[in-house]
């Protein structure tokens, strides 16, 4: 085990932000990190990105931006002690290996975490993600070959099967592998989103790493809705963290340990300091309605939300925003 191994260090029931494509860049988590307690918040992680991608002379200047960590991001980061995941993803050992020592002998990533749950079918015919769950000699090849070549430590996020439930047969095969966490969404490749994650079959797997000895840690994952939630599912089902995902999409507020109401104007504060920072980092590099996307957290639960989001999804550039800021009657902090 690595002696800087952070994820031992920190205390239960660690609390972390999912992975999420075109959702957790270098933006999206520094908007979070501004507003969280890291008392509740511990770690970070980042959109996957392809190890093929990376490693490619072509493609590598085309993926990283899914790694990339801004200035402000990463003096918070520091300020915080809140820790930082990159998170990869692909079919072949020795890309993770080169990928896993670019990583961390950059200095920037707290750890590495394997993604073996994505279920999007491009990537899983391509036999990436969720398709290891399939492949399991491969899935380990993986992971040591990860390990080897990391001087961070290496966790893995994975699902509970592909077309039916096998949480003890997969989870006690990546156990033996002694990856430092297992985050399990509780739903099977074929769920997609669809329907409840399964929490009785994470607690399985903790019942089966108790049983194996191994100190590797389980966080639980999947339609937490609350931080109070978050809290009882943790001592409910026995996990040492839970992981959030689309929670943050109702509250961007969401780790911290009292729901407070929310003004209209720290709504729109937000909204609009998430659009100047995605604008002065990505320029034009990455499409507006990647932003777009975003307003409808930002606009609901008070008076008039949808009105004025109706007025947001007409814009173009963070100019326009702003226009339709100014013109509201909330005294705002438009930089
Ligand atoms: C928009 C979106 C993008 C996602 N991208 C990733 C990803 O890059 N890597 C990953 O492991 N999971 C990804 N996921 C899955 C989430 O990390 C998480 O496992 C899933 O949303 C279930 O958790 P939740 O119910 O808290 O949202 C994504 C989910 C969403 C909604």
């Amino acid at each position: 085990m690595h002696s800087d191994n952070f994820w031992h260090q920190i205390e239960k029931p660690v609390f972390t932000l999912a992975p999420m494509e075109d959702v957790t860049d270098t933006v999206f988590r520094e908007i979070v990190l501004g507003v969280s307690d890291p008392s509740c918040l511990h770690v970070l992680f980042s959109e996957f990105m392809s190890t093929h991608g990376f490693v490619h002379a072509i493609g590598g200047p085309r993926v990283k931006h899914r790694i990339q960590i801004n200035d402000s991001e990463w003096e918070l980061l520091k300020k915080t002690g809140v820790k930082i995941v990159a998170q990869i993803w692909g079919t072949d050992p020795d890309k993770f290996a080169q990928t896993a020592r670019e990583i961390s002998e950059e200095g920037k990533f707290d750890g590495i975490d394997i993604n073996m749950g994505c279920p999007v079918r491009k990537i899983v015919k391509q036999g990436g993600c969720s398709a290891l769950i399939g492949m399991p000699e491969l899935a380990k090849e993986i992971i040591y070959a990860t390990q080897e070549a990391s001087s961070v430590p290496v966790s893995v996020k994975t699902r509970i099967g592909l077309k039916k439930v096998v949480t003890e047969e997969w989870i006690g095969y990546l156990l033996e592998t002694n990856p430092v966490l297992i985050t399990i969404h509780g739903r099977i490749q074929k769920q997609q989103s669809e329907g409840l994650a399964d929490w009785d079959e994470v607690a399985k797997a903790v019942a089966l790493r108790d049983s194996m000895g191994s100190s590797t840690l389980i966080h639980g994952n999947g339609d937490v809705m609350s931080y109070q939630e978050g809290l009882e599912k943790a001592k409910e089902y026995n996990v040492d963290g839970i992981m959030i995902g689309r929670g943050i999409f109702h509250n961007p507020w969401f780790f911290n340990k009292e729901i407070i109401e929310r003004s209209p104007e720290e709504r729109l504060n937000l909204l609009w300091k998430h659009s100047h920072l995605f604008t002065s980092t990505w320029r034009t590099s990455k499409s507006f309605n990647i932003l777009k996307r975003f307003f409808k957290i930002y606009t609901s639960d008070f008076y008039g939300a949808a009105q004025i989001r109706a007025k947001l999804m007409e814009t173009n550039s963070m100019e326009e925003v702003k226009i339709v800021l100014e013109n509201l009657d909330y005294e705002l902090d438009l930089l």
